[in-house]
């Protein structure tokens, strides 16, 4: 099955108001010279209304590095689907590393998040991945089996065309140590197996699952020759324009 690819760039917490602007105008250009892919960035809560204005008309969607799972509500700090909507956000990063390794979210938080956006009619990319301890123990699979069963609790295999999955080893984010094309595939085929078996095969066929983790444009051609491998969430190499452009341009 034929698998729209998707490049998003997760900026993290980085860029001012202004650089975020100047950042998602060129990767506007990037993004409308390749019909064939989807582009999304999602950069800080600070800079999204400000970047969906500045990319409003071009192909290139927007997206939130986390979102609430109420509507709204006495939530301090966080960041509801109907607030997104309102600016024109339409996906949400979901479950990333950080959140889970510095912030505490757990797969039961990260579950309801999931739900929040889905409900909220914002595409969700839920991030798996297992630490260094883990791979080296050998629960690499089992880590992340737990987290897509958890993370897609409740979830019909109808809202299912609508959730990216991205395998985002983290050992390899932010390190400069990718995993291997080999490696890569094989957790993104057991992803892939794994939501046969929850859903239908036709619907896991049908699932983008992305790689994460210090890809560059030295890693992306080989790693998007890989077939379970949809598209990239790209951090470090989604802030420069020049880098970016040519991951965007992958062939
Ligand atoms: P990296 O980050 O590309 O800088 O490793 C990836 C991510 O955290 O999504």
């Amino acid at each position: 099955m034929q698998r729209r690819p998707l490049i998003a760039g997760n900026w993290k917490m980085h860029l001012t108001q202004k650089e975020a602007v100047a950042l998602a105008q060129s990767v506007a250009e990037s993004s409308n010279a390749c019909l064939d892919r989807d582009v999304m960035i999602a950069p800080s809560f600070t800079s999204l209304a400000a970047v969906c204005a500045a990319v409003q008309g071009a192909r290139v969607l927007v997206g939130a590095q986390n979102i609430a799972w109420e509507k709204e509500g006495a939530f301090t700090g966080e960041i509801s689907a109907p607030m997104l909507n309102d600016l024109g956000v339409a996906m949400a990063i979901i479950g990333h590393s950080e959140r889970r390794h510095i912030f505490g979210e757990d797969n039961a938080m990260i579950n309801r998040r999931l739900h929040g956006a889905l409900q909220g009619r914002i595409l969700p990319i839920l991030c798996i991945g297992e630490t260094l301890a883990e791979r080296e123990a050998a629960k690499t699979l089992s880590v992340l089996e737990a987290q897509v069963r958890h993370g897609l609790a409740g979830v019909s295999g109808e809202r299912m065309h609508q959730v990216v999955v991205a395998y985002e080893p983290v050992w390899a984010i932010g390190t400069g140590r990718t995993a291997t094309k080999e490696q890569a595939q094989e957790a993104h085929a057991f992803v892939r197996q794994l939501l046969g078996e929850i859903f239908e095969k036709n619907i896991a066929m049908a699932v983008r699952i992305l790689y994460g983790g210090s890809v560059k444009p030295d890693n992306i051609d080989d790693l998007m020759a890989q077939p379970d491998i949809d598209g990239a969430l790209v951090g470090g190499a989604a802030l420069k324009a020049e880098s970016f452009d040519r991951i965007v341009r992958f062939q």
